[in-house]
Order: structure tokens, then C-alpha cells, then sequence
């Protein structure tokens, strides 16, 4: 089976077209960065405009790049939540219009189930197994029981940890995006020139909730001291702390999580986990540690696809009342 994913819930307008589940055929991401780099984040209204400007052209690619047409395809997936409601809803009207005229199955998805799935896409992995989140919008860590079984541990308490990433380099002038500028520029600063705490709470039922909000605050009323904008390194160093502490507040949960739970492999999602201190972290577990390649990391159409095949296949559809939410379903504690 054929399918073609369509997202556009923040600011990334992507289509692919991914067979079985698995086999990615195209992924094409018109990414809106440089539009959004003057505002130092997304600016909802801009989004949703470039996304009805691009998706027919996005779309098109993706099936010229697969080198098939529309009637080739066997069924259209969309992310229809979470996100910015006006974003999700460019692509979930244009993936209900193409699938009524072409008379296609069609199916919703959730966001964060597919950044999960992603891992999938290029490993084997199986149930059980510790699965961790790590996005703009979110910071999960789960135990992954079955396709659609998942039991959450923790998750931020406030922000999540690529919104702290974000906000930091905001603060500082990094750049933008500011999870890529922070990784970068930790690079060449010392990790050990500010100690920041770990803000989150430690007990009971959240040993493995996380604050990344605490962290940013602590970040930016620590390093403003010290602040001058002139020394040398001060921004990498600020960086690379900043960076270690973010961190090694979710590698403490995760060690804690592994040791709990006993599981044997581990696998991490969502745009943060394209951070280069945090993949050789993970690698240092005594676990099977699987994450996906970047492009797969951030967001994309192709594990829209590959999650939405799982669904089709089983006659899982949505109708024409299927509707855009900006809001978590799932991913709650304790969910399901
Ligand atoms: O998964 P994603 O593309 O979109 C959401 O679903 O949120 O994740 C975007 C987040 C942003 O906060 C961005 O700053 C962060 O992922 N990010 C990174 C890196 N690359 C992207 N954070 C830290 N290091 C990176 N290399
Ligand atoms: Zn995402």
C-alpha cells in the first residue's frame, strides 16, 4: 500500500509518499524557517498563509519525486492534532478535498503518535520498549507496549525542552531555530562554567516529570550576572551548560525509567532528538538505543504516512466530519 502523509502542523509544509508502512518513497519538507527567523519563532498567522500557498506544490513534488501519480495511491493520512489549529487545518482540508474527489480512504493523525512511530521507520524494534518524545511541544517519556499501547511515565510539568532550547537562545540572541544554534554553539563552550539545578519535582508519581520551565528561568537570572555580551565564549559557554543541564535532567529519568521498567531497547523521537549531546547520551545506556536519521527527527510527512498505513490497512478511517484540534488527546499521564 501506498500512502500519502500530509503535514503542516507548525511550520514545516511536508508530503511523502511511504509504502507499507515503511519504505520511503519521497519526503519532501518546504521548511519556513528563514520567513519565521525575523520573529525569533512562529508566527501562527504566517504559517497557516505559506501552508495554503505550498501544499498543492508540496504535494505534487512528493508524488513526482516518488515517481508515481495520484492514482497510485492507496490512501491519504494527515496530522490533524496537536498543533496550530489554522496550520492543521490547511492540511487536513486539502487531504479531505483530495481524498473525496479521488474517492480515497483517509485518516487523521496525531502528531506525537507518529514521532514515535518514526523509529520504526528505520529500525526493528520490538514491544515492549522504552519510548522518549522530545519536541517543541513536547516531553514524554513512556513505556511502549504494543502499537497502540502506551503508558506515560512522565512529561514536563511546564515547557518542554525544545521550548526551553528555543526561549534560551531567543533570550541570548542565539539565532533561529535555537535548539540547532544552541547544539551548535555548545560546541565550542564549557559545559562546566555555569551549574544550573534541576528544578523538577522528585517524588512519588513524578520522579519522571520534568521542569524545563524552572531550567530556563534559572538559566537566564544565572548567566544575566554575568552576562556582558563581550567575553570570550560567554554565549557558548551558556550554550554548553545550558545544553548539559537540559540534558541530563531527562538522562537522569530515563536511566531511572530503564532500571524501573527492565526494558531492552530504547527509542527516541521529535525534533530534540537530533541534539548531538543528547544521541551520544543515550548511547552511553545499557539498552539497544535506536533514534531516527534527522530528517526523520524533525517534522515530516513520511512518518505521518508510516504511521498512517498501520491504520488504513485496518480499515481505521476517518469520514468528511474528521476535524483539525490543536489540543493533546493523548499523552497524558497515565493514558490510556
Ligand atoms: O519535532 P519538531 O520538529 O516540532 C515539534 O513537534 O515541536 O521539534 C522542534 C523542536 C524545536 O524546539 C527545535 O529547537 C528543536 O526541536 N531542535 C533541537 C535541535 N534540532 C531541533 N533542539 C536541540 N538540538 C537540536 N539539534
Ligand atoms: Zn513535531
Amino acid at each position: 500500500m501506498k500512502i500519502l502523509g500530509i503535514e503542516t502542523s507548525c511550520d514545516e509544509c511536508s508530503a511523502a509518499v511511504v509504502e507499507n508502512g515503511k519504505r520511503i518513497l519521497s519526503n519532501v519538507v518546504a521548511t519556513q524557517v528563514e520567513l519565521h527567523k525575523p520573529y525569533y519563532g512562529v508566527v501562527p498567522e504566517i504559517a497557516s498563509r505559506l501552508h495554503t500557498q505550498w501544499i498543492a506544490e508540496v504535494t505534487g513534488n512528493a508524488l513526482s519525486e516518488a515517481d508515481i501519480t495520484i492514482d497510485e495511491i492507496d490512501g491519504i493520512a494527515v496530522t490533524n492534532r496537536p498543533g496550530l489549529i489554522g496550520s492543521l487545518l490547511v492540511g487536513v482540508s486539502f487531504a479531505k478535498g483530495l481524498a473525496y474527489s479521488r474517492g480515497l480512504p483517509f485518516v487523521g493523525i496525531d502528531h506525537i503518535r507518529a514521532h514515535l512511530y518514526a523509529p520504526h521507520m528505520e529500525h526493528e524494534l520490538s514491544y515492549p520498549y522504552l519510548g522518549v518524545l522530545v519536541s517543541g511541544g513536547h516531553t514524554v517519556i513512556c513505556e511502549v507496549l504494543g502499537f497502540d499501547d502506551i503508558k506515560v511515565l512522565g512529561t514536563t510539568i511546564d515547557d518542554a525542552i525544545g521550548e526551553a532550547f528555543d526561549k534560551v537562545a531567543k533570550h541570548y540572541g542565539m539565532g533561529y531555530p535555537g535548539g540547532v544554534m544552541v547544539d551548535r554553539l555548545a560546541q565550542q563552550g564549557s559545559s562546566t562554567a555555569f551549574s544550573f539545578p534541576d528544578p523538577s519535582l522528585h517524588k512519588g508519581d513524578h520522579v519522571y516529570d520534568v521542569s524545563y520551565s524552572g531550567l530556563k528561568t534559572a538559566v537566564i537570572n544565572q548567566a544575566d550576572q554575568f552576562w556582558d555580551g563581550k567575553s570570550e565564549k560567554s554565549l557558548e559557554n551558556i550554550a554548553a551548560s545550558f545544553q548539559h543541564a537540559a540534558v541530563e535532567i531527562l538522562m537522569k529519568r530515563i536511566r531511572l525509567a530503564l532500571r524501573a521498567s527492565g526494558h531492552r531497547q530504547v527509542a527516541a523521537g521529535g525534533g530534540v532528538a537530533a541534539n548531538s549531546l543528547l544521541r551520544r547520551e543515550l548511547m552511553t545506556l545499557d539498552a539497544e538505543v535506536v533514534f531516527p536519521s534527522l530528517k526523520l527527527c524533525t517534522d515530516n510527512g513520511a512518518m505521518i504516512a508510516g504511521i498512517g498505513y498501520h491504520y488504513l490497512l485496518h480499515n481505521q478511517c476517518d469520514d468528511l466530519s474528521m476535524n483539525a484540534s490543536p489540543r493533546v488527546q493523548a499523552f497524558k499521564r497515565g493514558y490510556p
